[in-house]
């Protein structure tokens, strides 16, 4: 159901900011803005503002930021949809809902119907399971031998199905439920005596959906017959409400537990999410035994950009880790991977230890997927040159998925390292992977790859696809320019020595430190919009003034804004640090180290071509005079970035 345009644009101008968070985040008046403890990630001082102004709201801390609808969205887990009819709610904002055909309404009552069975059979097998001999004896103890307590077996509403032939439909039937439906919803089928039980004799895990509604079922026989070859699961056909693709078991109590925690851990069976959630660790579902879909993982990034697979220790279940994980990275999420000891899988592993031991296992086990898949491909590879080759192109192949160029440079790196082979080479094979997928994009073969020198943010494609096309120190501008938004009014340290050669420390803002000590080495920005923001910078510098983001946000120079947009919305993870395996201590150290090696690297770069230009000019220089002034100007050039790149590495060791 459609909600009119107008309707929408209505709500979002009705609504007020600082009313809809309110609502959930405590808020206090400093200035013009509201402040409170950010909800989305752990703080103990205010960073989140909310601007009633423009009626919107931003976190200096993780950079979330939007306006009411976009808050309800992150902050309740709603559709965009759904966030306007709260909002609709509580402004008492009438929705002139769309009017809808003949099929429309059929369709929805069908849906309507079909849940409705659903929470009946539901409701039948937990009442075998829990209130019959035959469910207790039989279901009841299975799960009881499993090691599977009452408050677990409640809240995941598991049941039993009688070992019947028609128990369930008979039921359904009584209770004025058509054949149609229960054939269509699947809990029944129609053989050549009529309707009867999907399920004979098993327990039943109902399958819930985001909102607890059940979808589906999955039941398990009790005992492994092999004479009668029966399936260990039988599981719902899909319907209009059960999608299997877009389905993950557990979600609707695992949501909650996976935004707190930042993380979704995935494991594969009924049994696995029962065991973790028995022990305490509830930010788990499962992908019930099949490879992911493109549709679980958005789903799972409605809650988390971090995935950690929990797979069997057994060969087959390293093997399906592997699977789907390119997808993953593909969503510019991160992937770690934990493998269990041979004999275990989730289910075994949660039942023989404590949470302690298990809670210690993941955190001491979770492999980096990237590193992982290197070190696995090269123990089948060993000392075969070939298969080596392979083994490159496959982690090349994998690195390029990542959206994000710097991660792909980090991993290219780190990669070089364990496979003990040049960087160069990988990036080399990286940016040929990446053109052809870029050629690809463009659906023409052979087409020239276009110029990107000094193209803005608005063409993302080109600049993020072509690493060694762009200008030298590109990403490093566009790193500063980053800083200087995000954290331009944050303060860092400044060690200055004075005239006396003492050591001053003082407070600066990372704005008046960037700026300064660019403009003070004669490093102005290259690339056009780049240039505007900082001389905006500048100019507000000297009047004492440090712009904040929402002025370049909503800036008058369409390029300005939607840089400043696209660079607020990739929220800067300063904890980017430990990717390099770089451990630093605190927060504001963090920040220091972080905006002086942006600006180490990015000097080095633009010395380092600098360099380059004096070397070339050098070998058409015939007069020896000039070829002195050349070479005196390289060697300066060289000592300062050997100055750079020794304070470079103080930055990086501190
Ligand atoms: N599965 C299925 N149909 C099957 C086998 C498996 O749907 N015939 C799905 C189930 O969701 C199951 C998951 O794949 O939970 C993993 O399969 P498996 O590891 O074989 O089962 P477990 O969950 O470990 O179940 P158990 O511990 O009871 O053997
Ligand atoms: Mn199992």
């Amino acid at each position: 159901m459609a909600i009119p345009r107008e309707t929408v644009e209505q709500i979002l101008q009705t609504a007020r900011i600082e009313e809809v968070v309110g609502e959930f985040v405590t808020l206090k008046k400093r200035g013009s803005n509201l402040w409170g403890n950010c909800p989305f990630h752990n703080e103990k001082t205010p960073s989140f503002s909310v601007n009633p102004a423009r009626n919107i709201f931003k976190c200096f801390g993780c950079g979330k930021a939007g306006d009411s609808a976009k808050f309800l969205m992150e902050h309740e887990h709603f559709s965009y949809p759904e966030a306007l009819r709260y909002l609709a709610k509580k402004y008492n904002i009438k929705i002139e809902e769309k009017e809808l055909t003949a099929e429309e309404i059929m369709q929805q009552s069908l849906r309507e119907k079909m849940f409705n069975i659903n929470e009946f059979a539901d409701k039948f097998f937990i009442d075998k399971l829990w209130n019959t001999e035959e469910g207790k004896t039989i279901g009841l103890q299975y799960f009881r031998e499993r090691g599977y307590l009452n408050p677990i077996i409640e809240k995941f509403h598991l049941g039993y199905s009688p070992a019947e032939w028609d128990a369930f439909t008979k039921h359904a039937k009584q209770n004025g439920y058509t054949d149609e439906l229960l054939e269509q919803i699947g809990l029944s089928i129609k053989g050549n005596k009529g309707l009867y039980d999907r399920y004979h004799g098993r327990v039943m895990f109902p399958i819930h959906n985001l909102t607890g509604r059940v979808i589906g079922f999955g039941g398990r026989i009790l005992q492994n017959d092999p004479e009668k070859k029966l399936a260990k699961y039988q599981n719902s056909p899909e319907s209009e409400i059960y999608d299997k693709k877009q389905t993950l078991y557990g979600i609707y109590f695992a949501k909650n537990a996976i935004a707190k925690n930042d993380e979704c851990i995935l494991v594969e069976g009924y049994f696995d999410v029962l065991r973790m959630h028995q022990i305490g660790i509830e930010n788990v579902v499962a992908s019930s035994g099949t490879s992911l879909t493109m549709e679980q993982i958005r789903l799972v990034k409605r809650y988390t950009k971090n995935i950690t697979m929990l797979y069997d220790g057994d060969s087959a279940g390293v093997h399906a880790a592997l699977r789907g994980t390119d997808m993953i990275l593909g969503e510019g999420m991160n992937v770690r991977i934990v493998v269990l000891p041979p004999e275990h899988d989730p289910d075994t592993f949660g039942k023989e230890f404590s949470v302690e031991y298990v809670t210690n296992y993941l955190k001491d086990n979770a492999k980096d997927f990237i590193r992982f898949k290197t070190e696995l491909l090269l123990k089948d590879a060993e000392n075969d040159p070939i298969k080596r080759g392979q083994v490159v192109r496959d982690i090349v192949e994998t690195i390029s998925v990542i959206p994000d160029s710097i991660f792909r440079i980090t991993y290219v790196k780190e990669c070089s390292r364990l496979l003990d082979m040049p960087e160069q080479t990988l990036t080399n094979e990286l940016n040929k992977i990446l053109r052809a997928k870029f050629k690809k994009s463009l659906g023409v073969e052979g087409e020239a790859v276009p110029e990107t020198e000094n193209t803005t943010t608005t063409q993302p494609k080109q600049e993020e696809t072509l690493e060694e096309q762009l200008p030298a120190g590109y990403y490093q501008e566009r790193e500063l320019v980053k800083l200087l938004l995000m954290y331009g009014r944050e303060t860092i340290v400044d060690e200055r020595i004075d005239e006396e050669g003492k050591r001053l420390l003082e407070q600066v803002s990372v704005a008046q430190f960037i700026i300064d000590d660019l403009k003070n080495d004669g490093f102005l920005f290259t690339n056009a919009v780049n240039r505007k923001i900082f001389d905006l910078f500048d100019q507000a510098l000297d009047e004492g003034r440090i712009p904040d983001d929402q002025f370049f946000v909503s800036h008058e120079d369409e390029a300005i804004a939607q840089l400043a947009a696209d660079l607020l919305s990739s929220p800067y993870k300063l904890d980017q640090w430990e990717k390099h395996g770089i451990f630093v201590k605190r927060e504001e150290d963090v920040l220091r180290a972080t905006v002086l090696s942006t600006i180490y690297r990015y000097k080095d770069l633009i010395i380092e071509k600098r360099r380059k230009a004096v070397e070339e000019e050098l070998k058409n220089a015939n007069d020896s005079d000039d070829q002195l002034i050349l070479l005196k100007r390289k060697k300066d050039l060289d000592d300062i970035r050997k100055q750079i790149n020794k304070e470079l590495g103080i930055v990086i060791a501190k």
